[in-house]
């Protein structure tokens, strides 16, 4: 049920010693590619980093926000061609599913934000995963899904139904 799957899903930044099936990591990625994108421009591409060096490189794209990937056993970056007209919505749509998708599959992730982050005083974030990944300049980085097995269930959530307003706000 995907009620269920929405409560299930939590932000894990502490993973387990537990390798990532190929099988399970393709589905993941399946389903990113799954999300709908603004008139079907389909512009959406990951960048899969599986070795720990990669991963390392990657949870220092900013100071603050993004050293969980270092314990992640699989990083994606998530990128959208800019060329498509909603590529940030396209992005964050696409993200949001991989990150469905690994707690469906019993794994746990978390987001490290890349837009309006900064490497350093010189570079954004984005530069610097551009650099070392060699994404093309003409793609956008919305974000690093860094996943990995569980240690620990969190908490389901509650939604606060307050938050909906019928007819008028
Ligand atoms: C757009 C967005 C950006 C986020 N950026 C970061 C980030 O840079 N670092 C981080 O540790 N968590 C990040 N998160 C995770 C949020 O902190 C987390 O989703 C929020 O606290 C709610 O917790 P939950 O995911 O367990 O429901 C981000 C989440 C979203 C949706």
């Amino acid at each position: 049920m995907f009620y269920e799957l929405a409560k299930r899903r939590r932000s894990y930044r502490k993973f387990s010693n537990e390798e990532i099936d190929e099988d399970k990591l393709k589905k993941i990625l399946a389903s990113g590619l799954l999300a709908p994108t603004g008139a079907n421009s389909k512009k959406i591409e990951f960048v899969v980093l599986k070795n720990q060096k990669d991963i390392e490189v990657a949870s220092e794209l900013k100071p603050m926000g993004s050293a969980f990937l270092k314990e992640a056993k699989v990083a994606i970056i998530v990128c959208c061609d800019k060329s498509a007209p909603t590529y940030r919505q396209d992005a964050s749509i696409a993200a949001a599913y991989l990150q469905l998708a690994v707690e469906d599959e019993g794994l746990g992730s978390c987001w490290a934000n890349v837009i309006g982050a900064r490497y350093n005083d010189t570079k954004t974030s984005e530069d610097y995963l551009k650099d070392k990944f060699f994404i093309p300049e003409s793609f956008h980085i919305e974000c690093v899904i860094g996943l990995g097995g569980k240690i620990k269930e969190a908490d389901e959530k509650a939604p606060d139904f307050s938050k909906i307003h019928y007819n008028r706000f």
